[in-house]
């Protein structure tokens, strides 16, 4: 039997410092996009396209109805909603800034997308994973996080 390459990870990763990593990533790249032009530009769109769709979709599945279902109070639920909201609105914009007439245009909506998605991870950093902190245990975050990186590699990351 040949040993495998694959690389694992003895200790998981806790769910937020896991979804803290993928916002970085996308922080990253979002910060270069905004003055790429032509197939620099087009690359690192959808680079960052495949990051948001894997990252939203790990949250939607796993991480937010774990916190919905852990959040007790009202203000902690409405942080629930607003996210969901928040990824859907990006996901149509997304498309749009691939289009454009001139680089003018193109760099307004890289700098839009960029804002819009900073947005939404801050507020997801300073509102809404600390009050996960306080929602659920240790144990609990990081069975969340060997989850999500299970599905991760599922979805190509
Ligand atoms: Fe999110
Ligand atoms: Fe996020």
């Amino acid at each position: 039997m040949a040993a495998s390459k694959k690389k694992t990870t003895t200790k998981p990763t806790d769910a937020i410092t896991l979804l803290k990593q993928d916002h970085e990533k996308v922080r990253g790249l979002l910060g270069s996009l905004e003055n790429a032009t032509g197939a620099r530009r087009e690359k690192l769109l959808a680079q960052v396209e495949k990051e948001l769709e894997i990252h939203t979709t790990i949250e939607e599945e796993i991480f937010y109805p774990a916190y919905r279902e852990a959040a007790k109070k009202k203000e902690d639920k409405k942080l629930y909603y607003e996210a969901v909201e928040e990824h859907h609105v990006v996901k149509v914009v997304i498309p749009d800034a691939h289009e454009g007439n001139s680089p003018e245009q193109l760099k307004a909506k890289a700098k839009v997308l960029k804002e819009l998605v900073e947005h939404h991870a801050d507020e997801e950093e300073k509102e809404m994973f600390p009050r996960a902190k306080k929602a659920m245990d240790k144990e609990e975050l990081r069975d969340l996080g060997a989850q999500m990186e299970a599905r991760k590699k599922e979805l190509g990351a």
